[in-house]
C-alpha cells in the first residue's frame, strides 16, 4: 500500500534529523486506556560510537506492534529506550562478525541507531526480489504468527474453512493468504470498517468478509458462514471469539493469537461463550506465542519466498515515512488505521 498520507503531527522534534543526531523514543507515562502522544518524547542525543566487539546500525525500517500497548502498562521502563522489532543497516563497525553494509534485523527499535552485538541481531538472508520490508511483516514476526497458528496449532487440513477476526491487520491479512495458499475451503474474515472489508473480498483473497461494528457478530458470522466453520484465527478475542466457537464444527479449533479488543480497554467484561459447546463439539482451544516458535522461521521463508516470488502472495503493508512519525503510527494502528502490517520507514 502507499504510506498513509496524515498531517505532520503537533509532537514533531522540533530539529530535523540530522546524522550526527540520534533520536530515541521514550515512554513518559503509564495510559489508562487509549495513549496518546503525550505519554511518549523524542530524546536527542549524539549518534552513539560502538565499542569494541559492537556495531552502530541505521535503522531503516521500525515495526509497531499491539504489543507494544500491553508493555505500556509496565514493561517498558519509563524514560529509557524501549524495544521494538527494527531492520538496519551497519554503519560501523568494530567486530568482524557485523560487516559494514550488511542489513540486520534486531530488536533495539523506537530509535534511529542502535549500538548491537553480533548475538542481539539476526543477518538477514538474501532472497533476489523479496523487498526488504517483508521480513518485518509477511516473513517476519507476523507473518511466523499467521504460520504457526495455521499449521502448528490449528494444524490446517485442506479444504476446512477459516474464520480469521482482525483479518485485515498484519497477522489477518497473511493468515487469509497463508490459508488459501495451504489449500483451506472458505476463507471469511472480520475488520473495522466497510473499506477494509472490500480490502479483504477484492484484494487479500477472502472470500467473505464482515464488519464487526455493524450487528451482533454471532449474526455476521451465521450470514458469512452458514454452515459453520472449522478453524478460528482470533486475534481479537470479546465476542468475535464468543460468536466463533458458537459457528465451530465438530472437532474445530480456535487459535488465541491476541485480544485486542482488551488491550486499551482493561474494564471489558470477560468473554461470553458457551462452555458446554466446547464438549459436546470436542473443540480444541489453544494459545501460543510465536516467540516459541523460533524454529519455524526457515520453514517460513520455504513456504512464502516462492509464493512471493510468483506474485501468489503479497505482502500487505502500510508504510507511514519518516522515524519522526513512529508515536504516530503506533497510535494509529490501535485506532485500526493500518491496512496489513504497519510499518515505519526513515525517510
Ligand atoms: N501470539 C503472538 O505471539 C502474537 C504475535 C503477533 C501479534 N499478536 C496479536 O495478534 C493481533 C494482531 O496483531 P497485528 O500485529 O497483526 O496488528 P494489526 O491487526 O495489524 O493491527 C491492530 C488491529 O486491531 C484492530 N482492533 C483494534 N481495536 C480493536 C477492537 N476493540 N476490536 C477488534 N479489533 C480491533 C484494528 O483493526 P480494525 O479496524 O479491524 O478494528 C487494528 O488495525 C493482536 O492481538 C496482537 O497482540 C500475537
Amino acid at each position: 500500500m502507499s504510506p498513509t498520507p496524515c498531517p505532520a503531527p503537533a509532537f514533531l522534534p522540533s530539529v530535523p534529523r540530522m546524522t550526527e543526531i540520534a533520536l530515541t523514543v521514550q515512554q513518559t507515562a503509564r495510559p489508562t486506556g487509549f495513549p496518546t502522544a503525550d505519554h511518549f518524547r523524542f530524546a536527542e542525543s549524539p549518534v552513539p560510537e560502538p565499542a569494541p566487539g559492537t556495531a552502530l546500525v541505521e535503522n531503516l525500517y521500525w515495526s509497531v506492534d499491539p504489543y507494544h500497548r500491553e508493555m505500556m502498562d509496565g514493561d517498558f521502563a519509563l524514560h529509557a529506550p524501549l524495544e521494538g522489532r527494527t531492520l538496519g543497516r551497519v554503519l560501523a563497525s568494530r567486530t568482524p562478525d557485523l560487516p559494514e553494509g550488511e542489513v540486520v534485523f534486531h530488536r533495539q527499535g523506537w530509535r534511529t541507531h542502535s549500538v548491537v552485538r553480533p548475538e542481539e541481531v539476526r543477518r538477514l538472508p538474501h532472497h533476489p526480489g523479496v523487498p526488504l520490508s517483508a521480513y518485518l511483516s509477511v516473513l517476519g514476526g507476523t507473518g511466523l504468527t499467521a504460520y504457526v497458528a495455521l499449521t502448528r496449532v490449528a494444524r490446517l487440513r485442506e479444504g476446512e474453512d477459516v474464520f480469521v477476526s482482525g483479518a485485515a491487520g498484519g497477522v489477518g491479512t497473511a493468515a487469509g493468504r497463508f490459508a488459501r495458499l495451504l489449500g483451506a475451503g472458505r476463507v471469511i474474515g472480520s475488520a473495522g470498517s466497510p473499506a477494509k472489508v472490500a480490502y479483504l473480498t477484492e484484494q487479500a483473497g477472502y472470500d467473505s468478509a464482515f464488519d464487526y461494528r455493524t450487528a451482533p457478530v454471532a449474526d455476521l458470522l451465521a450470514e458469512a458462514a452458514p454452515t459453520g466453520i472449522d478453524v478460528f484465527v482470533d486475534n481479537v478475542g470479546g465476542d468475535q471469539l464468543g460468536a466463533a466457537i458458537g459457528a465451530l464444527r465438530e472437532r474445530g479449533r480456535v487459535v488465541r493469537v491476541g485480544t485486542i479488543s482488551q488491550y486499551n480497554t482493561p474494564d471489558a467484561p470477560p468473554v461470553v461463550f458457551d462452555h458446554a459447546a466446547v464438549v459436546e463439539k470436542s473443540l480444541r482451544i489453544e494459545g501460543f506465542l510465536v516467540s516459541g516458535h523460533r524454529d519455524a522461521q526457515d520453514e517460513l521463508y520455504d513456504f512464502a519466498v516462492p509464493h512471493l516470488r510468483s506474485g501468489a502472495l503479497t505482502a500487505d503493508e502500510t508504510v507511514v515515512d519518516g522515524f519522526e512519525r513512529i508515536v504516530e503510527a503506533f497510535l494509529l494502528m490501535l485506532r485500526g488505521g493500518n491496512t496489513g502490517k504497519i510499518l515505519v520507514r526513515a525517510a
